[in-house]
This record gives C-alpha cells, sequence and structure tokens, in this order.
C-alpha cells in the first residue's frame, strides 16, 4: 500500500489545473513557432498585443515611491483605515447605499469570497450561483464542507433567466436557513454578462419577499471583480443604490478586489464590504470577519493598501491612473467588439457578452473542441458546458481571426461525434 499523510478531508482529486496546463502548452508553442503565430486565449490577465503582461504606471510608481516602512510594517487585522475608507471611494463612486457600510481587508476578492462563505453559511448548505461560474467558487466552498448549486443563467433566448433564478433561490430557501447568493458581476467570468438595473430589481424584490420570513437569512455576495473594466464606469455602479434601506435579514457583501482593477493580481489585496440597515449586524460582520483574518492569513499586504489609498486620496493621482485604466478598456473594447462582430459573421454563437476579460461559446463537447483548436494553434479554455475566450489577452487582430477558426473547429467536432469517430 502506498504511504499517505494527508488527513481524510484534505484527500482530493490529484488532477492539473487545466487553465495553468493549457496555458503552459501555449507558452510552449510560442517558444516553438513564435508568438505572432499562436493565438493564447487561456490567460486571466490583461495583456498587451505582444502577448506582456501589463502593469500600470501610475500603480507601480506609486508603490515604488513608498517608504520602507509602509510596505513592511504589520497592517491592521481589518486593514489600515485609509485603505478602507479608499476601498469604499473608489468602489462605489457616487452610489454609496444608505446604511451600515462596512469593509475589512482581505487577499484578494478570494479572500472576500472566503470571508463570506465561511462566516454566512452552514456546514452541508447549499450556495447559490449561476451555471456559468468561476470555478474556483466550488474549491473555496467545498474546502469548508459547503456545496454549490446553479441556476440557469440564460434562457433559450439568451436572456437572463430570472425564472430559473428563483426556482432555486425559492428551493434552497424553502430547506435551509440561509439562502447565501453569489453574483458575480457587473462583466462575469466567463460569459462578459452584466445583470441589467431592472434584472437587479426583480432579484432584490424576490430576497425582500423571502425575507418576510424572518427566520430566513439572505446573503447576497457580490462578486465585482471585474467592475472596472465595465464600459460604463458609473452606469455600471447604480445597482449599488439600491442595496439602501434593504430588510434586516438581508444583507449584501460585495468582494472588490484590485487585481485587475489595478492589475495588482500577485499583490494579494481586495476587501469584504457590508452593507446592511442594522448597525447590530455591520458590527457582527466585522467582527466575525475580522476573527478569520487573524486564523486564517492575520494581516494583508500593507504596501498594495498604502498603494490604493495614496492614489484615490490625491485628485491628481486619481486622474492619472483613471486615464492610464480608460485607456486598457478602450483596447480591451475594441478586442471585444471585434470579436462579437466576427462571431456574428461566421454564424459562431456566443453568449451574450456586455462587458469584461472573457467571451464564452456555448458548445457539446468543450474538452474535444478545445483539444481540436490547439492544432490550429489557439488555445481557449474548455468549462463544463462550452470553451471560455480571454480577450484580455490576445490582440485585436487575433480577435479577428479566431471566431472563424473556433467555428471551423466546433463544426468538425460535431462532425465527427455524428459519425460516432
Ligand atoms: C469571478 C472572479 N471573482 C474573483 C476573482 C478573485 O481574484 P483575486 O483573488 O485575484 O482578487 C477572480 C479572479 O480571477 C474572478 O475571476
Amino acid at each position: 500500500m502506498t504511504q499517505s499523510m494527508v488527513a481524510k478531508h484534505s484527500m482530493w482529486p490529484r488532477k492539473k489545473d487545466i487553465i495553468f496546463n493549457l496555458s503552459e502548452r501555449a507558452q510552449k508553442a510560442e517558444r516553438a513557432i513564435g508568438k505572432d503565430n499562436v493565438i493564447n486565449g487561456t490567460i486571466g490577465a490583461l495583456m498587451d498585443d505582444e502577448g506582456k503582461l501589463i502593469t500600470m504606471e501610475t500603480v507601480y510608481n506609486e508603490y515604488k515611491s513608498l517608504e520602507n516602512k509602509d510596505i513592511s510594517a504589520y497592517a491592521a487585522l481589518e486593514g489600515q483605515p485609509d485603505y478602507l475608507e479608499a476601498v469604499k471611494k473608489i468602489c462605489f463612486k457616487e452610489y454609496l447605499p444608505e446604511g451600515y457600510v462596512k469593509a475589512v481587508a482581505s487577499p484578494g476578492g478570494s479572500g472576500a469570497i472566503k470571508l463570506a462563505t465561511w462566516n454566512y453559511t452552514n456546514e452541508g448548505d447549499e450556495l447559490l450561483t449561476s451555471d456559468w461560474f468561476w470555478s474556483p467558487y466550488v474549491s473555496i466552498t467545498e474546502e469548508i464542507g459547503r456545496k454549490v448549486a446553479t441556476y440557469k443563467l440564460f434562457d433559450e433566448n439568451n436572456n437572463f433567466n430570472f425564472k430559473s433564478f428563483k426556482e432555486e433561490f425559492l428551493r434552497i430557501s424553502s430547506k435551509q436557513e440561509r439562502i447565501f447568493t453569489i453574483l458575480n458581476t457587473p462583466a462575469h467570468n466567463p460569459t462578459g454578462y452584466s445583470v441589467s438595473d431592472d434584472e437587479w430589481d426583480k432579484i432584490l424584490d424576490l430576497s425582500k419577499e423571502v425575507a418576510q420570513d424572518k427566520n430566513k437569512k439572505i446573503i447576497l455576495f457580490v462578486d465585482i471583480a471585474y467592475i472596472d473594466f465595465a464600459k460604463d464606469d458609473n452606469g455600471s455602479r447604480k445597482f449599488f443604490s439600491k442595496f439602501s434601506n434593504l430588510p434586516e435579514n438581508v444583507l449584501v457583501i460585495v468582494g472588490f478586489s484590485m487585481s485587475k482593477g489595478f492589475t495588482a493580481y500577485g499583490m494579494r489585496m481586495g476587501a469584504a464590504i457590508c452593507i446592511t440597515a442594522s448597525e447590530n449586524v455591520a458590527e457582527e460582520f466585522y467582527y466575525a470577519c475580522v476573527h478569520s483574518c487573524r486564523a486564517n492569513w492575520s494581516n494583508c499586504n500593507r504596501g498594495a493598501m498604502s498603494l490604493l489609498s495614496n492614489i484615490v486620496k490625491d485628485q491628481q493621482k486619481l486622474k492619472t491612473y483613471t486615464e492610464e485604466k480608460n485607456m486598457h478598456k478602450e483596447m480591451l473594447n475594441k478586442r471585444a467588439d471585434i470579436f462579437v462582430k466576427e462571431a456574428k459573421k461566421v454564424g459562431l454563437p456566443i453568449l451574450p457578452y456586455i462587458d469584461g476579460f472573457f467571451i464564452s461559446i456555448p458548445c457539446d463537447n468543450p474538452m474535444e473542441v478545445s483539444e481540436e483548436l490547439t492544432k490550429d494553434n489557439v488555445y481557449a479554455v474548455p468549462l463544463k458546458m462550452g470553451i471560455r475566450f480571454a480577450i484580455c489577452a490576445v490582440s485585436e487582430e487575433k480577435c479577428k481571426i479566431a471566431p472563424s477558426i473556433i467555428k471551423n473547429a466546433l463544426e468538425y467536432v460535431e462532425s465527427q461525434k455524428s459519425l460516432n469517430i
């Protein structure tokens, strides 16, 4: 018998992360045949047209100008006070909801998801998110004995499927005290969908309806990891004001991240922000989260906190940062436009894209399609129900030719399947 040491609850399937694996293969191909001949649509970070990681000057100049002590010293467990203020400002802009809004620092948006799911669900609980979703939601929650249930994100006309959302929401509320829902919007990963203001109204009306039963606890976790790359900076934040004056048993937690908006992926900085009409619920949030911080990672990256605070505090720095970010956003929008246009032209069905880093193509055999694409030196991530193409990492020129290559691969795999090969 082979020796095993790991505890039972820590035995997971020994599979390599599929995204990193494909990304390695893409890089190998780039070395072998040259970058111009490879389309690497696997990476979830903003890359320039030459395939180099974009790092914002305003962010890194600020970071490098910090005194050593601003990077080196321990930070407060809940995050530095000026950071927490800066997070609220940059997150909500003009749409700060009324009520008690309290933030606790976390290592990235991932840390915020951990804080929220750990502190607001019980062991064995089902959490709800859409059927197209960022897979670490499962890793983060299954590690602590929770399960992810899904509703169908789109109906047959590719509209937001509120009917399915409602069915699942009510199913969970009929059997559980807690209904914890993760909504990744705007600029959803992997589809690029953004929930509209009208759809938010429906979601909130349903939450209020269920909240009439005072034994129920409704938690809406809004994952805004990509908000800074939504086309309309202000428009995409309007929904925040809808969180004012909700019933006391409806709690909103926003998952803020510096990874994308500040090209600070490796700095691991974010925050969980609660919005509630109850002072007690806000205070409870704070103490529960600070306990988790202490118990898991202690304090967060002080240098990253300082840089955000300094940029947000200073009007001129904020302006320069915003201009730099908007320039990159412009680049992303052009890539998205050309991909969507070409997809339509060649008849490649894609999911409704509105904002963000990714476009998804629904298909029956994602693994085979992804593998078939590699023969044309195109790399895209196979998901359960389709393929994810990272426009954030691929030049406009390549975004123009990718849809027809994907269409061909899809058709080829389908024809092989129908021949039963
Ligand atoms: C949907 C979604 N949420 C949250 C995150 C969290 O990112 P981080 O932990 O780097 O802030 C990511 C990162 O890829 C993401 O795609």
